[in-house]
């Protein structure tokens, strides 16, 4: 699992990466790269994807140590979505904007996503959800993602 906390990267600029890409972007590009699918987690931020999650796929997307496009990390394989927020429509919009993102880069995006709302009540004490349907809407993203 990655936890963007574990992967602190500058926001994307072309001097930057000119300057040599932040071993932080290797690493990760290596992990998209043993990876045929994914799942993402995210908040939402006014309305829209949050900027660390933009930021983190736009340094995946730049080449790779061997020259390839970061679109070889992506392209063919597959992609569910899930969100959460306090909110009533749990992230619902960032998981609309994400999923036209996630499509640009060539991945296949599952149709099933799940936006939990009101995520602030929804964990017990040992940050498990205490509602199985919650549970299970999450399976589904996971069964379609399998199904692929
Ligand atoms: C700048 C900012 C904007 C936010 N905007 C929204 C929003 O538009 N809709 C929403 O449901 N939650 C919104 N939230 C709540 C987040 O989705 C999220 O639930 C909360 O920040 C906790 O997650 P985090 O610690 O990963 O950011 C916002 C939070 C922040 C900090």
């Amino acid at each position: 699992m990655i936890d963007l906390n574990d992967f602190p990267l500058p926001i994307y600029n072309g001097d930057i990466e000119d300057a040599g890409v932040p071993a932080k972007v290797r690493e990760m590009q290596a992990i998209f790269d043993q990876h045929d699918s994914f799942l993402i987690a995210t908040p939402e931020y006014n309305g829209a994807v949050p900027a660390l999650v933009k930021n983190t796929l736009d340094w995946m997307s730049r080449s790779l140590e061997n020259g390839d496009s970061g679109i070889t990390l992506f392209k063919g394989k597959v992609v569910g979505i899930i969100s959460a927020s306090p909110g009533a429509l749990g992230g619902l919009r960032a998981l609309l904007a994400l999923r036209d993102q996630l499509a640009k880069l060539s991945l296949w995006v599952a149709p099933t996503q799940f936006a939990l709302g009101q995520a602030h009540e929804a964990f017990d004490d040992n940050n498990q959800l205490k509602n199985d349907e919650h549970g299970k809407r999450i399976q589904a993203v996971i069964e379609d993602i399998a199904a692929f």
